[in-house]
C-alpha cells in the first residue's frame, strides 16, 4: 500500500498525477489546490479515464484540507505562480516562498515521514525553502529540475541525430537556471561519445539551447511547461516507490560535496525507498568545475533573498 500526494492541481501537479496514475505507482493519489473545486474536478477527470486506460489507482481531490493527505509516502510540491514571458524564474520567489512554506509545515503535520519533491520555481530555492520549513533530513528534501533539462537536452540530441531519444544518455548539473551544466563528456548515444557523432558548433547550440528550454517554452506558450515536469517529477515518485536506485541528476542539499557546502543544487544521485540514498560525484574537470562553482553562486544569491526575507517575516 502506498499514498502519493500532488499539491498544485494547475498544470504540472495534474498532468504528474495523471502519469502516476496511469503507471499505478501507488493505491491512493491525493491531488490538493487552494481553489475552490479546482483539485476534486481534475481528480475526478482524471479518475474516470481509469476505466479506459484499465489502472486502479484512487484518485480523489480535495480543496486544502491537508488531513486528506494523511501519511503519504511521497509528496510533490508544484505549487505557485508559473512565469510570464519576460520573467525568470528568480522574479517569482517573494509569492512561491510563502506559498512553499506553508504547503510543507501543513505536508509534515500529517505525513511526518514523507519523502519531499519540490517542483515550484525557483526550483532550488524553493527546495530550500521546504527544508527550513520541514526539518527533516535533507535526503528526503529535494527537487526535481535535472531529469527535466536532461530530457530537453536529450531530446534535443535525439533531433538533431534523427535517432531515438532512449538510447542518448547524459547527465546535466547545477541549478535550475541559465547557468545550469550540461556535461557532453559525460552524453553518450547507445555508448557512443555523443562528442564522435555532433559536430562541436552543433553540440555547443544544443548546449545553449537546453539552458534556455523551460524559456523558449514560455515564449511560445505564454506560461510555463508542464508535460515534460509533470512527467519528470513522477519518474521521481517511481524511483523512490519501487526502489529502482535509479541515477538521476536532482537538486539536492551539498555539504561538501564538488567542494560546495550549504546549497541546494543539482548533482547526481541514487535514488530510491529512503530517497536520496547517494550523491555521486564525479571527476569534474576545471572548466566543468568552473561553470558548476559559478552556478552554485547564482543559486546562493537567491537563497539569500530568501534568507533575507525569512529574517524580515521571522
Ligand atoms: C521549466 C519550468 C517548469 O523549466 O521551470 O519548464
Amino acid at each position: 500500500m502506498s499514498k502519493v500526494t500532488v499539491v498544485g492541481a494547475g498544470n504540472v501537479g495534474a498532468t504528474c498525477a495523471d502519469v502516476i496514475a496511469h503507471k499505478e505507482l501507488c493505491n491512493e493519489l491525493v491531488l490538493v489546490d487552494i481553489k475552490e473545486n479546482f483539485a476534486e474536478g481534475k481528480a475526478l477527470d482524471i479518475w474516470q479515464t481509469a476505466p479506459v486506460d484499465m489502472y486502479d489507482t484512487r484518485i480523489t481531490g480535495s480543496t486544502a484540507d491537508y488531513s486528506k493527505t494523511a501519511n503519504s509516502d511521497v509528496v510533490v510540491i508544484t505549487s505557485g505562480l508559473p512565469r510570464k514571458p519576460g520573467m525568470s524564474r528568480d522574479d517569482l520567489i517573494q509569492t512561491n516562498a510563502g506559498i512553499v512554506k506553508s504547503v510543507t509545515e501543513n505536508i509534515i503535520k500529517y505525513s511526518p515521514n514523507a519523502i519531499i519533491i519540490v517542483v515550484s520555481n525557483p526550483l532550488d530555492v524553493m527546495t530550500y525553502c521546504a527544508f527550513l520549513t520541514a526539518k527533516i533530513d535533507s535526503s528526503r528534501v529535494f527537487g526535481m529540475a535535472g531529469i527535466l533539462d536532461t530530457a530537453r537536452y536529450r531530446a534535443f540530441l535525439a533531433t538533431e541525430l534523427n535517432c531515438s531519444p532512449k538510447d542518448i544518455q547524459a547527465v546535466l548539473m547545477g541549478g535550475h537556471g541559465d547557468t545550469m551544466v550540461p556535461l557532453p563528456r559525460y552524453t553518450t548515444v547507445a555508448g557512443i561519445p555523443v562528442t564522435e557523432l555532433v559536430a562541436e558548433d552543433k553540440l555547443n547550440a544544443i548546449v545553449e539551447r537546453t539552458k534556455k528550454g523551460g524559456g523558449e517554452i514560455v515564449n511560445l506558450l505564454g506560461t510555463s511547461a508542464w508535460y515534460a515536469p509533470g512527467a519528470s517529477a513522477a519518474q521521481m515518485v517511481e524511483a523512490i516507490l519501487r526502489d529502482q536506485k535509479r541515477i538521476f541528476p536532482v537538486c539536492a542539499w551539498l555539504q561538501g560535496e564538488y567542494g560546495l557546502k550549504d546549497v541546494y543544487l543539482g548533482v547526481p544521485v541514487v535514488l530510491g525507498k529512503n530517497g536520496i540514498e547517494k550523491i555521486i560525484e564525479l571527476k569534474l574537470n576545471d572548466d566543468e568545475k568552473k561553470l558548476l562553482n559559478e552556478s552554485s553562486a547564482a543559486v546562493k544569491e537567491v537563497m539569500n533573498v530568501l534568507d533575507n526575507l525569512n529574517q524580515v517575516t521571522a
